[in-house]
């Protein structure tokens, strides 16, 4: 087989046979493939697309290039969640103790945050003495006692999607559909969850921009996973505003904090895009008979107390310090030097936010990496004072920012000012989700 061979059937449009996709990733793996080979073929498969037959052959090929992780000797349906990147999206930290309250089992392996979006493990970071990298042992017997643990990426996992994603990241070769759905979903099932449930987000701070982007990204990673024999669920979700109101790890960790203590409302969207996403992961682990009934065990879980104390165990379980996680603490990790409100410049209605700004000003305060190697400042970053649609005047912030290092600041504001556009009309409505796809 030769790879220019392969490379020119895709530049045709046909398609390409399972053995031909396990030459082509095996060699880029051992080098015999070069970067330049694989970057022409990823840019054919973003002009010409794959068919769902080769776009599973690829996520198998990519999810057995490295560790697979067991997790057949937990008891119960191991769920899983996973968001395509969001900005203010603490859903894990809410989901997942509040299924293990419901009786689920969530052993989750989650990443860290890059660019503009935060990651769950960089948020568990800001509570002091947690411990995100525990060997795979420690970590099931945490799932088996507690019902969850959340860690980061352990031993080598897809080693193929890392070359890859590396490749596509300077070649501009991310924004394709068969690729996204095979990097997204060969992690997932390396990680050894029976269902998965994910939360594709559409809007400005996405991947995807349209609502037919997104439905033909969550339709494939559906597929993807009917065809391996795993339960799949995807909701698409609104992602033209942070979902929650804060963005920085530690004030994240607070709104998580807020939720399960019952001080957020009904109808807010981070709220009832956890509702929705819980719903999923119980109808799929089997623990509820129908999603009033899901909905119904979530809201009792929460409003007990049980999901907040099932965050509490899981972060003593890993080495953290949870007398934090309470109202009368959280603020506590917040701690910076400096809280600004950002006043508007005109007055009016919000009528547009660019996510993926906010998410940049935060990331510019330091609470995110603009390369691998930056450190995180966990206190940083910033709680939106307004929602899109939401009358605006001079004398009333957009945001409080938590500033630690006033050297940032200025850049930061810059940013943050560039995310919104104040008009004189009241927008439209912008719903919360979208669709649902699977099941
Ligand atoms: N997230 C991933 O994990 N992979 C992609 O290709 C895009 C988003
Ligand atoms: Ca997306």
């Amino acid at each position: 087989m030769r790879t220019v061979d392969l490379i020119e059937k895709k530049v045709q449009n046909e398609e390409l046979t399972t053995e031909e996709i396990s030459f082509l990733i095996k060699g880029f793996l051992d080098s015999t493939v070069p970067d330049y080979q694989m970057a022409a073929m990823q840019m054919a498969i973003v002009f010409n697309g794959m068919s769902d037959r080769e776009a599973t052959d690829l996520t198998m090929e990519m999810m057995h290039s490295g560790d697979i992780v067991d997790l057949s000797d937990l008891k119960g349906v191991k769920v899983d969640k996973h968001s395509t990147g969001g900005v203010g999206d603490t859903t894990t930290l809410v989901v997942a103790p509040l299924i293990a309250a419901c009786g689920g089992t969530v052993a989750k392996m989650s990443g860290r945050g890059l660019g503009h979006t935060g990651g769950t493990i960089d948020k568990l970071e800001s509570i002091p003495g947690m411990q995100v990298e525990i060997p795979l042992d420690k970590f099931k017997q945490i799932v088996n006692h507690i019902g969850v643990s959340v860690i980061g990426q352990s031993g080598d996992l897809d080693p193929a999607d890392k070359k890859m994603y590396a490749l596509r990241d300077v070649t501009a070769t991310v924004r394709s559909i068969p690729l996204i759905a095979s990097s997204i979903m060969s992690k997932k099932l390396a990680a050894g969850a029976d269902a998965i449930v994910l939360d594709v987000k559409v809007g400005s701070g996405a991947f995807m921009q349209t609502l037919d982007q997104a439905r033909a990204l969550a339709t494939l990673m559906v597929e993807i996973g009917k065809r391996v024999g795993r339960r799949v669920v995807a909701i698409i979700t609104d992602m033209n505003q942070p979902l929650g109101m804060a963005v920085g790890n530690a004030l994240e960790v607070r709104e998580a904090v807020e939720l399960l203590s019952g001080r957020i409302p009904k109808g807010d969207p981070l709220y009832e895009v956890c509702m929705l996403l819980g719903t999923h992961m119980l109808l799929l682990s089997d623990l509820a008979s129908d999603a009033d009934d899901a909905r119904q065990k979530l809201e009792t879980a929460l409003e007990s107390g049980a999901g907040l104390k099932k965050l509490q165990q899981m972060v003593t379980a890993q080495g953290g310090d949870a007398s934090y996680l309470c109202m009368q603490r959280i603020d506590e990790l917040c701690k910076v030097r400096e809280i600004r409100p950002i006043y508007p410049k005109t007055e009016g209605y919000l009528s547009a936010i660019n996510a993926e700004r906010i998410g940049t000003a935060a990331q510019m305060l330091g609470a995110g990496r603009a390369t691998k190697a930056d450190r995180i400042d966990p206190a940083v970053g910033l709680v939106m004072k307004k929602r899109l649609g939401d009358a605006v005047h001079i004398d009333e912030p957009l945001c409080m920012m938590y500033i630690n290092d006033p050297a940032k600041a200025d850049a930061a504001i810059e940013e943050f000012y560039s995310a919104f556009m104040i008009s004189e009309q009241k927008p439209a409505h912008c719903p919360m989700v979208y669709d649902v796809i699977g099941e």
